[in-house]
């Protein structure tokens, strides 16, 4: 099928390049010529496991191609709308002004029977006021929301755990919803759950979906929090109710916290939607998740500060990790850079290392210092606070090594990754997060 892709950032690159590896003929289509000149060449703008190889295939096959001009649109049966929707300037609300703009140049090229399906994570009732918009031209608008997690984001696209499409009622949302089975065709064909809702539910999944992530990795650090002043073990106790099937293990890694270019703004957003609803008391709780969230950043560099006796200036503290979550370089809300800016604030020299997010991370706070490698981070550092859980923090990194490196003996695990006794048994000061 031809398909357009209108935005190119993290959704819709990988979107692009999922539907072309799937088959089907993709434009993908942006107005920053040179993330169009980049994806056209084959090089993702960002790191992703498994994106460089569709990319490469699907332009290499002819099917993938990648352009600024939106007339490239016309022909298209679906047209996925994948701009950004940031937290608005000094607000808390989410930025229409990208999904506006696609939606205006976008018009003049639908033809009748066209579905237009909007991926972007928007405040409910966007989609109902876009329709009126799009319904003049014939064509059908959709909302059909995004779960991918970045790191996973081409299994998460090709082979999603549901598909949810919000159409409107009648033939009309029946046809455009079978046009998205066709798209979605081998994810379909093995049975995965395709949820035909109206628009307000469609979105609201979305939202509700993150809301519900970010509820309950804040629960657990509140728990953490509650931990450490009770002498408990967060992490026993996860493992203790994650067996329960009902509450599940996943998602209760208690540590420095959630951040990234999703789970932080959706909630703020969802919050400021209720409130315009009148609704506001009904996500009130989101506002304690946010606030638990927060304060584990100043936990953790609390457990530096204290581990070095009451102060940082002038010590060497090496922070292992930058990105918000392994397998990203992404650094928007991390909460891994966050802390070592504030250790830096506080006088420390830190030293940031990360296996992919160094450059993203210096643009944005060029007065860290920055090392790509892990052990010239940590050589002569007077401690070292482990924030993003790649395996060559966690897995691969013994007490031993790091022993080898420094004469420091402080260790602050900022997502429970490490083992204690292990490194409490080679000399270490082990500081966990609601861990005695
Ligand atoms: C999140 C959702 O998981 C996706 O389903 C959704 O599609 C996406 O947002 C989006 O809205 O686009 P992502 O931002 O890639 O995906 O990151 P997650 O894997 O959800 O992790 C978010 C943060 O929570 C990370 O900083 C991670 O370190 C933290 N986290 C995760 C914890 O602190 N503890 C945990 O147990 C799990």
């Amino acid at each position: 099928m031809r398909i357009s892709v209108i935005g190119c950032g993290y959704l819709g690159a990988v979107h692009a390049a999922a539907m072309a590896s799937i088959g089907h003929e993709v434009v993908g289509i942006d107005v920053d010529q040179r993330k169009i000149d980049a994806l056209a060449r084959g090089e993702a703008p960002f790191f992703e496991p498994g994106l460089p190889e569709i990319l490469a295939e699907g332009i290499a096959s002819g099917r993938l191609t990648f352009t600024t001009d939106i007339a490239a649109a016309e022909g298209a049966r679906v047209h996925f709308i994948g701009v950004g929707t940031p937290q608005q300037a000094g607000g808390y609300a989410a930025d229409l002004t990208y999904v506006n703009a696609a939606i205006d140049t976008l018009l003049p090229h639908l033809r009748a029977g066209d579905v237009v399906a909007g991926k972007s994570t928007v405040p409910v009732g966007t989609a109902s006021d876009l329709a009126a918009r799009v319904s003049p031209t014939g064509a059908t608008l959709v909302w059909n929301p995004e779960f991918l997690r970045e790191g996973w984001a081409v299994q998460d696209t090709i082979d999603p755990d549901r598909l949810v499409a919000g159409v409107p009622t009648g033939p009309e949302g029946e046809r455009a919803a079978d046009l998205l089975r066709e798209v979605f065709h081998p994810a379909v064909a093995k049975g995965t759950p395709f949820i035909v809702t109206d628009y307000a539910t469609a979105e609201l999944v979305k939202v509700a979906a993150n809301a519900f992530l970010a509820t309950k990795i804040s629960f657990i650090n509140a728990m953490a929090e509650i931990a450490e002043v009770t002498g408990a073990d967060v992490t026993q106790l996860a493992d203790a109710i994650g067996h329960d099937e009902r509450i599940g293990r996943r998602f209760l890694g208690a540590g420095i916290g959630f951040g990234g270019g999703c789970l932080p703004k959706d909630i703020r957003a969802f919050a400021a939607r209720a409130e315009e609803l009148g609704k506001h008391e009904s996500v009130t709780f989101l506002r304690e998740v946010d606030a638990i969230n927060l304060r584990r950043r100043d936990r953790a560099v609390q457990l530096v500060v204290d581990a070095l006796g009451g102060s940082v200036f002038g010590k060497r503290v090496a922070v292992l990790g930058a990105a918000f979550k392994p397998h990203s370089d992404d650094v928007r809300d991390s909460p891994a850079l966050d802390a070592a800016v504030r250790l830096h604030g506080l006088g420390a020299n830190v030293v940031v290392t990360d296996p992919q997010a160094i450059e993203n991370a210096r643009r944005l706070h060029p007065q860290l210092n920055y090392t790509a490698n892990r052990d010239e981070a940590v050589r002569g550092a007077d401690a070292i606070l482990m924030v993003t859980e790649w395996d060559e923090y966690r897995r691969d990194f013994t007490p031993e090594q790091a022993s080898a490196l420094t004469d420091g003996r402080i260790v602050v695990d900022g997502r429970n990754g490490l083992d204690p006794a292990a490194w409490r048994s080679a000399g270490w000061g082990y500081y966990g997060m609601g861990r005695p």
